[in-house]
């Protein structure tokens, strides 16, 4: 009896699940850049990745894409192992890839019509498929100028369009605002949040503030290994029980941001200043220590942990460029 109910389970959930992964490993020789990853995504959920430089993102993506091939354990998309059935895990999925990979001298509809033919659509779906697609990323008005000239952000537009040609259930986007200004992030935030709940979206970013505002769940990866998992929320009430104080200061020397270190968990550097996070935390007793150490202080502060906290707490390394 038990071991039914156990196979049922297990298929319910592959029912549930867009993307699994079991322990996916990838090593490049001495180096492990994914290690024993588990993940489980569920249909129309836009999960995020958030890691710095080097932390495995772009390698698990490939190897959920069919491009790379694990080490060790395995994964699933829509059900397909990527291993034994990349055909259709291939034909569920679109990718734009953290180097966009677009065609400069074509138009933006030869792009997508090359893309369409890749995927073995009809002349007339993909012409329909385009339109709407251009509609969609706000290309419409470009449709028929060079690539090479657009810019950063409408080659990033143009190339999800092209992720986006087969009318995939699962979209990976590696990096998709990498480069950009914060006007066309915000721009290309816009066009993500149109797809949300349409499509399941695995994105990645090093930026925290496009997690925070864009993912139902984040996966921070550091070192290949998922190091914490939940809603931006249930992250920051991991850090909950921490305090948080952000000095902005004059002639703050490392000789006295050492001794912060002495005294505090989490100290690091910002601009013109310092942030502290410690369990417990005395306002009073860290102004007193920067006067008798001779800073003059500019503000100080109190404030609720961020992502980036949480970041810092858990690899007590800061997530920046
Ligand atoms: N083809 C490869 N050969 C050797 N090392 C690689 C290769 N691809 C990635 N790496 C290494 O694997 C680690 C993870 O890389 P990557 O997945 O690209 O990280 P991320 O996308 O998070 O920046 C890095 O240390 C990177 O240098
Ligand atoms: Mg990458």
């Amino acid at each position: 009896m038990e071991k039914i109910d156990e196979s049922a389970k297990i298929s319910n959930e592959k029912n549930n699940f867009a993307i699994q992964t079991f322990g996916i490993t990838k090593k490049f020789g001495n180096l492990t850049a994914v290690d024993g990853v588990d993940l489980s995504i569920k249909k129309g959920e836009l999960f995020a990745l958030l890691g710095p430089n080097g932390a495995g993102k772009t390698t698990t993506i490939k190897m959920l894409c069919c491009l790379l091939r694990p080490t060790a354990g395995s994964a699933t998309v829509m059900g397909h192992d990527v291993q034994k059935e990349t055909l259709a895990v291939k034909k569920v999925i679109g990718m734009s890839p953290q180097e966009t990979a677009i065609a400069g001298r074509l138009n933006a509809w030869e792009n997508l019509a090359l893309m369409g033919g890749i995927y073995g659509l009809g002349k007339e779906e993909t012409r329909e498929r385009s339109d709407e697609l251009l509609k969609l990323m706000g290309l419409t008005k470009r449709a028929k100028d060079q690539v090479r000239k657009f810019s950063g952000g409408m080659q990033r537009r143009l190339s999800i369009a092209m992720a986006l040609i087969s009318d995939p259930q699962v979209l990976f986007l590696d990096e998709p605002t990498l480069g950009l200004d914060p006007q066309a992030r915000k721009s290309m935030w816009e066009q993500i949040e149109d797809l949300k709940g349409k499509k399941t979206i695995l994105l990645t970013t090093h930026y925290l503030e496009e997690a925070d505002a864009l993912a139902d769940r984040i996966g921070i990866i550091d070192g290949g290994k998922i190091i914490a998992l939940g809603t931006s929320q249930e992250l920051k009430d991991s850090v909950y029980d921490m305090q948080v104080m952000e000095v902005k200061a004059k002639n703050l020397t490392s000789d006295v941001v050492e001794g912060l270190k002495k005294m505090y968990s989490e100290v690091r550097s910002i601009e013109n200043g310092v942030e502290i996070m410690n369990k417990e935390l005395s306002f009073d007793n860290v102004v007193d220590y920067l006067r008798s150490e001779g800073v003059s202080i500019y503000s100080a502060s109190l404030k609720q942990p961020t992502l980036d906290d949480v970041f810092l707490k858990l690899t007590g390394k800061e997530l920046r460029e």
